[in-house]
C-alpha cells in the first residue's frame, strides 16, 4: 500500500512529519512557501523526489496571493526555496520546471498563471508516482526468488510521491511473489533506515532485518548479501552518484565482495549539466545530529563533529542505474545520454 507522503489537500500541502516516525504518523499542513522551506530544511519531508514535489507546491504557495508582482514573487520564491537543501537534484529540477512553466505564460492574466502553476505542481506529483512504479517494475526483473538484499537510508514511499525508488523495486518484487529478505542499514546520524525504511518494509510484510551501519561488511563476507539497491540524490552525467552518507562505503564493499550494486532513481535525479561527482554540492548538517540520538546527547556536548549528509560513489562502483527509461549500464555517459534522448 503506498504511503501518503505528500498530498495537495484543502488548498494546502500536506506532508507526513517524518521526524516523528515510526512512533507517530502525523501530518503537517503547509500554506506558505516559508512553511514548505521549513519542512524541507528540518527534514520533516525528505528524499530527493519528495523534495522536488514539495518545492513545486512551495512555488505555487509563494505566488498564490500575488497581484501584478507575480513574476517578482515567483523569482524570489524560487531563490528562497533553492536555499533549503543543496544536494538533491530533484529540488532544483522542479524549481526550474515551475519557472519555465510560469514564463511560458507571461502576459496571461495573473489568475491564469497561478492556476497553471498549481496544475504543474500536481502534474509533478502524479508523474513521480507513475515513474516510481515504472522503476519498481523494471528493477524487479533484477531481483531473484530468495534474494537477500541490502539497502541504505530510505528510498521508499516516504522519499517520493508515494511508492519509492529502491524500495519500489523491492515492493514490486515482493508483490510478484518473490521471497526476499531485506537487510536495512540503520543510517546514522538521522536513522532513516531504522525509523523509516524498516517501518515501510514491515507495513508490506517484507522479511526485514535491521543492522547497524558497521555490520554490512561482515554480512557480505559471510555471503549473506546477493544484491545492494539504494536510491540517489544527484547523479552526474558520468554516473558518479551522491546519496546518503555511507553509500560509498557499501559500494566499495560490494566491489570487493563482487556483489551487484544498483542505484534506483528517476531521470529527474540526473544532473546532465554536472560533468562528474566532484561538482555535486554536499550538504553539511548540524553537529548535534551526530552528538545526539533523538533528544539524548551520546557524546560530550563540545566535541567537534564532521557531518556531511551525503557522499559520492564513483561511477565505476555502480553496476547499473534503474530508471523509468530502463536499466542503464556502462559506459554510463553513453547510456545516460541515450536515456535522455528517448
Ligand atoms: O537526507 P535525506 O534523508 O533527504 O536523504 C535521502 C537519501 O539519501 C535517500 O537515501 C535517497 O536515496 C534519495 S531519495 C530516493
Amino acid at each position: 500500500m503506498p504511503v501518503p507522503t505528500i498530498e495537495w489537500k484543502d488548498n494546502r500541502l500536506r506532508v507526513i512529519d517524518q521526524t516523528l516516525l515510526p512512533h507517530k504518523l502525523k501530518f503537517v499542513d503547509c500554506d506558505s512557501a516559508k512553511m514548505v522551506w521549513g519542512v524541507i530544511k528540518n527534514m520533516r519531508t525528505r528524499g530527493a523526489p519528495a523534495l522536488g514535489v514539495a518545492a513545486a507546491f512551495g512555488v505555487y504557495l509563494g505566488v498564490r496571493r500575488s497581484k501584478k508582482s507575480i513574476f517578482r514573487d515567483l523569482d524570489r520564491t524560487i531563490q528562497y526555496l533553492s536555499s533549503s537543501r543543496p544536494t538533491a537534484r530533484n529540488l532544483f529540477w522542479s524549481l526550474e520546471r515551475m519557472k519555465k512553466t510560469a514564463y511560458a505564460h507571461r502576459g496571461k492574466p495573473v489568475q491564469r498563471i497561478k492556476s497553471v502553476l498549481l496544475e504543474e505542481a500536481k502534474r509533478i506529483l502524479e508523474e513521480d508516482r507513475a515513474v516510481c512504479r515504472k522503476i519498481g517494475m523494471l528493477g524487479s526483473r533484477l531481483i531473484g526468488d530468495n534474494d537477500n538484499i541490502l539497502t541504505h537510508c530510505n528510498a521508499g514511499g516516504l522519499a517520493t510521491g508515494d511508492y519509492g525508488t529502491a524500495l519500489g523495486v523491492l515492493f514490486a518484487a515482493h508483490s510478484q511473489g518473490k521471497r526476499i529478505k531485506v537487510y536495512v542499514d540503520e543510517t546514522r546520524p538521522l536513522l532513516q533506515g531504522s525509523r523509516l525504511t524498516a517501518w515501510e518494509l514491515l507495513r508490506e510484510k517484507i522479511d526485514t532485518v535491521l543492522i547497524c551501519d558497521n555490520m554490512a561488511a561482515s554480512l557480505m563476507a559471510a555471503g549473506k548479501i546477493d544484491k545492494i539497491v539504494v536510491g540517489a540524490d544527484r547523479i552526474a552525467k558520468n554516473g558518479d552518484t551522491a546519496n546518503k552518507i555511507g553509500t560509498y562505503n557499501l559500494a566499495l564493499l560490494a566491489h570487493y565482495h563482487k556483489i551487484p550494486f544498483y542505484v534506483a532513481a528517476p531521470l529527474s535525479t540526473i544532473d546532465v549539466n554536472m560533468k562528474s561527482g566532484e561538482g555535486i554540492p554536499i550538504e553539511n548538517r548540524q553537529p548535534d545530529e551526530v552528538r545526539k540520538i533523538g533528544n539524548v546527547y551520546i557524546a560530550p556536548k563540545k566535541v567537534d563533529v564532521f557531518n556531511p549528509a551525503f557522499d559520492v560513489t564513483p561511477n565505476k562502483f555502480v553496476t547499473a542505474f534503474i530508471t523509468e527509461a530502463g536499466i542503464l549500464r556502462k559506459p554510463f555517459t553513453a547510456s545516460i545520454k541515450k536515456a535522455f534522448s528517448i
